[in-house]
């Protein structure tokens, strides 16, 4: 097979607290205030992408994407618990608009781990009452801009707190996240700060499963017909010697959510590189080996791995909504994109139903507690001026989609 299906999507994506700037009612504003924090910087201004998404957006168009991946904020829609902001819903009606203006599907993520403050005061998504609280927010905005949304996920990655625990060399200082979080409550006048970051696993996985469930039967009663899935987080699991953990991982971190996916109109995979796991656990990266700015190891094969494993348990429609590489080096971005679709290719081939592909991230931004070191971005924005620049991975990618074929780079720069 050399080249997708003519009707294949081809999107960028982005989540709300990562580029919009000024998030301030969320609970990781909080955190990233704190003395001490985990952050290695605040978010602030962002890309100013509350203000800019319409140019934004027109240049993912003008790249030759035909998909815009974004999430909505739940701090910014509902800021008080029970008082909805129509200002915030109107801006997002501006943004799904601004998509159908250039031909660009909308693809809405409801929950990009950022929750309102008041979420955090009740202790998040540990509290039984969580999942009601997110169905009304998903029922409330639907109502709202349902008729405009292409695709949905309930949520980004909600296998990651379950994932963390076993990542390898995970170097979590708990002094530090300890006196964080207190001081996080204290912050908002609670006795606790419930953050998905830093939730407990099981419990999360146990509300957020159930949750989503509700959420997806609350979207699909309307108004607007979509698909509504979950974007699941999977890395190449590898294992190494006897007695390796391997299967014990993936029946933890990935089974409960592929289930869940299995009951939903699509899988999200979402896949960035491999794990090698041995009899105690995640190995790390083998010594010499190419790492991204991320230190996890340069792994354009995941893609294929995740797919295929993935395409074992579950049959629904697979959309590929994350995939890319944390580099100052734009060459690797464009090997990683050019390697792992080709990885695709292989999928399809075999009559893995992989219906679309969106990489993370249109621009460089906030990249959590690493702050804006990361470059994921296929545009670099200069943080002073919030200018745009695209780089050679952007034309790259936009090659490939509008032609549905895997040139070779040295062709397109
Ligand atoms: C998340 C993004 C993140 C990206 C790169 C995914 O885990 O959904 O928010 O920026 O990976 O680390």
């Amino acid at each position: 097979m050399t080249s997708f299906p003519s009707d294949f999507i081809w999107g960028a994506a982005t989540a709300a607290h990562q580029v919009e700037g000024n998030n301030i009612n969320s609970d990781l504003w909080v955190l990233e205030h704190c003395d001490p924090t985990l952050f290695e910087e605040p978010s602030l201004d962002a890309c100013d992408h509350y203000h800019r998404f319409a140019d934004d957006i027109r240049m993912l168009a003008g790249l030759g994407l035909n998909c815009y991946r974004f999430s909505i904020e739940w701090a910014r829609i509902e800021p008080e618990r029970g008082h909805f902001s129509r200002s915030a819903l109107d801006h997002y009606h501006r943004v799904l608009a601004a998509c159908h203006e250039n031909g660009v599907a909308p693809m809405v993520t409801f929950y990009h781990f950022s929750s309102p403050r008041w979420f955090a005061a009740m202790n998040g998504w540990e509290n039984p009452a969580a999942g009601d609280l997110f169905v009304r927010y998903c029922e409330h905005t639907s109502r709202h801009l349902g008729d405009m949304i292409a695709f949905a996920s309930t949520f980004n990655e909600p296998n990651l707190p379950m994932l963390l625990r076993w990542i390898a060399n995970a170097d979590i200082p708990f002094v530090k996240v300890m006196r964080m979080s207190r001081q996080a409550s204290r912050a908002i006048g609670a006795s606790k700060f419930g953050c998905f970051f830093l939730g407990d696993g099981e419990k999360l996985q146990r509300h957020m499963i159930s949750a989503h469930h509700r959420a997806r039967a609350a979207l699909k009663s309307g108004p607007g017909n979509y698909p509504v899935g979950v974007s699941v987080s999977i890395q190449d699991e590898q294992a190494v010697g006897p007695g390796s953990r391997r299967d014990k991982k993936c029946a933890e971190v990935y089974a409960p959510w592929l289930d869940a996916a299995q009951g939903s109109d699509f899988l999200g995979v979402q896949a960035y590189t491999r794990a090698r796991v041995g009899k105690k656990g995640d190995l790390g990266p083998e010594p010499g080996v190419e790492l991204t700015q991320m230190g996890y190891e340069y792994w354009p094969d995941a893609l294929e791995a995740c797919l295929r494993s993935a395409a074992a348990r579950v049959s629904v429609p697979i959309y590929i909504t994350e995939s890319g590489v944390a580099t100052a080096d734009d060459s690797r971005r464009i090997d990683y994109i050019q390697r792992s679709l080709q990885g695709v290719l292989r999928c399809l081939a075999d009559g893995i139903d992989v219906r679309g592909y969106v990489h993370w991230s249109l621009m460089d931004n906030f990249e959590w507690i690493f702050g804006y070191r990361p470059k994921f971005g296929l545009v670099a924005i200069d943080r002073a001026t919030q200018e745009r620049t695209v780089k050679p991975s952007a034309r790259y990618l936009g090659e490939i989609a509008r032609t549905n074929r895997i040139p070779e780079p040295a062709a397109i720069r």
